[in-house]
Order: structure tokens, then C-alpha cells, then sequence
């Protein structure tokens, strides 16, 4: 794995809007993972600012969410479509009909969507963030590593994290459907972003601890091209000689 570390998550959006608009160049149609959640905003905000200097289309990019919550009210702010619609989609020029989200529905086949991607050629480069315990998209420690998409119910840790968007941790969704580590595993590229302090020790346990379904983030290690992009906060706990 290749680690880049930038002086603070300002420098580090900017890293990785850049990445996304070189890999989109270099193909004539473009499968984006998106991920969501704090540390990627800055980086929509960048390739919606680029789009608006001209530097950038998305007509040709198809986009496949990680995960999005069951129980929450489909128009509420913080459901992952909402989320995109607000921060990327609505400003660019993506069509719309190219922006895919796992399944949701009661009855849902949830593993259809790893056959739907595979059918759209699969996934160019996928964008990641890590949870404070080591999850990768909603893949909550202890989930095998051969996982497609599937329901989850979410860590107590995640919904504590995630509280800072809602009211309150009642309000918090339990379920969630999620990328399995199998269908992150399966994209092409993967970037891993971690931005502030307290990602600093869950780095370090991912970055040079053993592989371990107890450290899902650690899966990356099986895939011959992941990119791990850090600001100078994420990265303070981590042995430098190694890099
Ligand atoms: C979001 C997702 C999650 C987040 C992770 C980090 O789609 O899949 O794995 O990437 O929880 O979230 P932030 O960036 O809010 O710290």
C-alpha cells in the first residue's frame, strides 16, 4: 500500500480531487465509488468547484455508493442519497440515472448489486474512508472478508459517531445495507482517505497490524493498488521509516 500524507485535510481534499480527475481522464467512461460522510465533503466540494471551472465533466462517470441506511425516511437530509444529491450530484454534470446506490428495499436482493456492478464493467476506483473501529463502508469488525453487499446492523460506535448528524442517538438508523469487503476488494483502484486525530490509532493498527476480519480496513492489504491518503493528524501515530 502507498501512503501519502498531506499537512491537513484541506491539502488532502485537494490531493484527492485531483487523483479523481486524472483517473477519469485516463478513460473514455469512468466507475467512481463514492463514499460519504465528514471527510469527503471537501473533496465533492473540490470536484464541484473544478466542474465549475470547466477542468471536469462527469458525463461519463457512472457512480456506486458504498452503503446506505434502511430504517431513516428516504427524504431525510442524512440519508446517503440525499447526502450526494446536496454535496456532488446536483452541481455537476452527471446524469443522474448513472448514480447508483445498494439496494433498499424490504425484499431486496442485497448481493444484486455486486452483480450490477460487475455487469457496468466494475468499479475503476473506489473511495473509502475508516471508521474509528476499522470499518470500511458499513463493514463493522468481525464481518468475514467474503462479504458482498449485504444488511448490517450498525456498531454501537458507528451510531455514536454518526450522531453528530442527527438530533439525537435515538434518531441514529440501526441498519444499514453496505459494500461487503469481497465488493470493495473487487475494484480495480482504492483509495483510503483518513483526515484528524482521531483516526490516528485506528491507522496505526490498520496500516501495521496483522490482517484481521477484527480490523476490517485491514482487508486492503490483499489488493495490489490502494492509495492511503492522510493529513499530518491521521498519520502522528505511525512509524515514518517504514513509508
Ligand atoms: C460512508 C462510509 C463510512 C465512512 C466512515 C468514516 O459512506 O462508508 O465507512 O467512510 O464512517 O466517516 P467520516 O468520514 O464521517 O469520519
Amino acid at each position: 500500500m502507498e501512503v501519502r500524507i498531506f499537512k491537513d485535510k484541506a491539502a488532502l481534499s485537494d490531493h484527492i480531487a485531483d487523483f479523481v480527475i486524472e483517473e477519469i481522464r485516463k478513460k473514455t467512461s469512468f466507475n467512481l465509488g463514492c463514499a460519504t460522510g465528514s471527510t469527503y465533503k471537501g473533496v465533492y466540494e473540490r470536484l464541484v468547484k473544478k466542474h465549475n471551472e470547466g477542468r471536469v465533466s462527469f458525463g461519463k462517470v457512472r457512480t456506486f455508493n458504498l452503503d446506505e441506511y434502511l430504517d431513516i425516511n428516504k427524504d431525510h437530509p442524512e440519508a446517503y442519497r440525499n447526502y450526494m444529491s446536496r454535496h456532488f450530484f446536483d452541481h455537476v454534470d452527471i446524469n443522474i440515472a448513472n448514480t447508483h446506490f445498494p439496494p433498499t428495499d424490504e425484499h431486496a436482493e442485497y448481493e444484486s448489486y455486486d452483480g450490477f456492478i460487475a455487469s457496468q464493467g466494475g468499479i475503476d476506483l473506489q473511495l473509502l474512508g475508516i471508521g474509528t473501529n476499522g470499518h470500511i463502508a458499513f463493514n463493522e469488525p468481525g464481518t468475514p472478508f467474503t462479504q458482498k453487499t449485504h444488511k448490517i446492523r450498525l456498531a454501537d460506535a458507528t451510531r455514536e459517531a454518526n450522531s453528530r448528524f442527527f438530533t439525537s442517538l435515538s434518531d441514529v438508523p440501526r441498519y444499514a445495507v453496505t459494500m461487503g469487503i469481497d465488493t470493495i476488494l473487487g475494484a480495480k483502484r482504492i483509495l483510503l482517505a483518513a483526515s484528524g486525530k482521531d483516526k490516528a490509532a485506528i491507522v496505526k493498527t490498520f496500516l501495521e497490524g496483522p490482517i484481521s476480519e477484527r480490523v476490517p480496513a485491514s482487508a486492503l492489504k490483499k489488493h495490489d493498488d490502494v492509495v492511503v491518503v492522510l493529513d499530518e493528524a491521521a498519520a502522528q501515530d505511525i512509524e515514518r521509516k517504514h513509508l
